[in-house]
């Protein structure tokens, strides 16, 4: 198997330079900066965004399952659509899966947006 390149630079970053997030899970955060930050880093396309709590709300409610199910077989919603696998065949089940984990734990450790707005 052939080591997916941002995986081997986040295995060589010094610990303190990740999110306690991507410490816990290279893997899925790997996943997310080669395949899924293309769409949920800015939230082009209708894409909720990595660090928006709330849009991720409403989708958590439905259940981690239907999320992973939604990631690797793609689905049209009502924000748009979400290519199988992020548009990368080459990923299997389980790395698309921690890269959910990765969003979820990532978006919900985010601080709520209007938060955020009141600081500036
Ligand atoms: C080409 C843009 C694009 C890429 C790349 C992409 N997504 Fe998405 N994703 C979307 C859009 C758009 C939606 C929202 C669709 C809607 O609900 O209308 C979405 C929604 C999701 C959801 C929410 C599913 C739900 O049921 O609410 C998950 C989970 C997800 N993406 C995971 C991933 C993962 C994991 C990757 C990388 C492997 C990835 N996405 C890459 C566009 C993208």
């Amino acid at each position: 198997m052939t080591l997916n390149p941002s995986l081997v630079s986040l295995t060589n970053a010094a610990p303190e330079t990740l999110h306690p997030t991507e410490r816990d899970n290279l893997v899925g955060t790997a996943v997310f900066r080669s395949t899924c930050a293309l769409c949920h880093g800015p939230g082009i396309a209708g894409a909720p965004r990595l660090d928006h709590r709330e849009a991720w709300l409403p989708r958590l409610a439905a259940g981690v399952d239907v999320l992973y199910q939604h990631a690797i077989d793609g689905y049209r919603g009502e924000q748009g659509l979400m290519p199988p696998r992020g548009g990368n065949p080459s990923l299997t089940d389980d790395e698309v899966r921690s890269a959910v984990d990765y969003m979820i734990s990532r978006s919900q450790s985010a601080p709520p947006a209007r938060a955020r707005i009141s600081r500036s």
